[in-house]
């Protein structure tokens, strides 16, 4: 068995002896019976046996709920003696807030966190859970340090750091995986992911982040089918979206991505479980799509095509969602029921699969119903037909496209994601190909000056145009706006009263076709 030492830095050794103050100061007030122990757990002792700086430390506790050390804690500190003591500030205690325990699971097991010596800290007591068949939540209760360890997800997040001995507790054989650089479960991989089926995408989010690799029979069980059932029956679409999410926004979504698609959990992940229906989509070219977006991720340089395109870390993460659902826009949609048009299947499965927010969605939903006319202008662009040099013409498409969610760029990523996808092979050149065709796009448009059309602010509103007009309102506003916003366009920096009359001037002309309703 392997053993390691861990070295504090000086704010953690300071930490270290106020928490073990704290423990004798409850010793001795011989409240509880047995000695307390304290040990800081999981992320916290991974990452620094890693090298990895982390600020939040979980301290497990073993006979006392986290919420009640919590509070011994603040007693102790309202102590000036014990605040001078630990050179501290009553302002470097931080808040104390209580943490409401989900009550069903652990009214008893009250947890707490508090900010202490800029540390966030949680305190938990060491717990076991019992899990039975027929329910969601785990019953918890008190444990021990071994229990406490056999409960988690993967042995390297399953070790502790025991403050009084200043030594590594290995339960579970973390260290050795931590050295083997090696995602593997506590218990056998069948109990640990029936448990909870969520910790399936925990480990491929910690071998993302880590770049560990996963033990080949927990990665077995991973792709089980009866594991995958249960994580669509137990497991609620939010929290699958929670850790989607994670390893979305992480430093490797594409390692993600390529574990779901070898794993073969596409279907258990995005898809709309209120549409039981639809099949999902076909997976095997799915590598085209989130390969395709590392390629240009990687080849982040100014003027490429991802810089231009991706502009900030929200973007980011929108772009590696789209790169998700590529798949589905190979699904025809479903004809509309009714008369109630149903939302875009990519929109649903963001919706509904994944509970994405709102303004996710739109973007979404943009993206999937504008691809098709993005990649007919880039293809124009190549072909080199003459609209593409008309600024108006081009711009006013891009405003169309924007007003669905905003953020058009984004849209045009997924065009390239989907063509990318769709192409009958990856090789090198052809991946080239594709993409110095959609360089030449970007590039085109750029020389236009007419990447930002949308920010466009129009001159001239509707009520100028009715009093310039001498004309009811009606349906014509539109149109006639759009005609000025085309001027504008064609126009570029043209403000003041003349290039007003100029644009009214343009509706002016078309009145007739308009059948603009003059007032009498
Ligand atoms: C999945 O696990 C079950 C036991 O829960 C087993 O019967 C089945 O053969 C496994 N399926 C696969 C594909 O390994
Ligand atoms: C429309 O434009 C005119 C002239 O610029 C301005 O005075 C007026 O407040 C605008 N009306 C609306 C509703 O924005």
């Amino acid at each position: 068995m392997s053993v390691a030492k861990i070295t504090l830095t000086h704010r953690e050794s300071q930490l270290r002896k106020l928490l073990l103050d704290v423990a004798c100061y409850i010793d001795e007030s011989k409240e509880v019976k047995e000695k307390i122990e304290l040990r800081w757990a999981g992320g916290w002792v991974r990452d620094k046996l890693l090298n990895i700086e982390s600020h939040d430390i979980d301290t497990a506790i073993n006979v006392m709920t986290g919420h009640s050390f919590a509070l011994k804690l603040k007693k102790y500190l309202e102590d000036e003696q014990n605040l001078k003591r630990h050179s501290m500030v009553a302002e470097e205690v931080g808040s104390l807030h209580k943490i409401l325990a989900n009550p069903e699971k652990s009214k008893h097991l009250e947890t707490a966190t508090t900010k202490v010596l800029s540390f966030d800290i949680d305190f938990v007591n060491l717990r076991k859970e019992t899990y039975s068949d027929d329910s969601r939540n785990p019953q918890m209760e008190f444990g021990t340090a071994v229990e406490d360890a056999e409960r988690r997800d993967a042995t390297i997040n399953a070790l502790f750091y025991n403050l009084h001995t200043d030594e590594v507790e290995d339960f579970v054989g973390g260290l050795d995986d931590l050295k083997a650089r090696r995602i593997r479960t506590p218990l056998q991989p069948e109990q640990t992911f029936k448990d909870d089926p969520l910790r399936v995408l925990r480990l491929i989010r910690f071998a993302s982040r880590l770049e560990f690799n996963i033990d080949p029979q927990s990665e077995e069980w991973m792709s089980n089918s009866s594991v995958m059932d249960a994580l669509k029956l137990k497991i609620s679409r939010e929290r699958v979206g929670v850790e989607l999410e994670k390893m979305l926004k992480g430093n490797n979504p594409q390692s993600s991505l390529r574990y779901v698609d070898k794993l073969g959990l596409y279907p258990a992940i995005f898809m709309d479980p209120t549409a039981r229906d639809i099949l999902a989509p076909d997976t095997t070219r799915w590598s085209q799509a989130y390969n395709c977006l590392q390629t240009l991720e990687s080849n982040n340089t100014p003027g490429s095509i991802y810089q231009i395109l991706v502009r900030s870390d929200d973007a980011r993460y929108i772009s590696w969602i789209l790169a998700a659902l590529a798949p589905w826009s190979t699904v025809p949609n479903p004809e509309k029921s009714g008369s109630k048009m149903l939302p875009l299947l990519g929109t649903r499965v963001a919706q509904e699969g994944i509970k994405a927010n709102s303004k996710i969605c739109a973007h979404i939903n943009g993206a999937f119903k504008n691809y098709n006319q993005i990649t007919d202008l880039k293809n124009a662009v190549a072909q080199g037909r003459a609209f593409i040099n008309e600024r108006d013409t081009v711009g006013m498409k891009i405003r169309k496209w924007d007003a669905d969610g905003g953020n058009w760029r984004i849209q045009a990523l997924f065009a390239l994601l989907v063509e990318a996808m769709n192409h009958p092979t990856s090789s090198d050149a052809a991946i080239d190909a594709l993409f110095s065709g959609w360089q030449a796009f970007i590039d085109h448009l750029d020389n236009l000056d007419i990447m930002d059309a949308p920010a466009e602010k129009p001159l001239i509103n509707g009520s100028t145009l009715m009093r310039q007009l001498n004309a009811k309102s009606g349906p014509w506003i539109k149109v006639a706006l759009d005609i000025c916003m085309a001027w504008q366009l064609r126009n570029p920096g043209a403000s003041g009263p003349e290039s007003e009359s100029a644009a009214i001037d343009e509706v002016r002309k078309r009145s007739k076709e308009l059948e603009i309703p003059v007032n009498k």
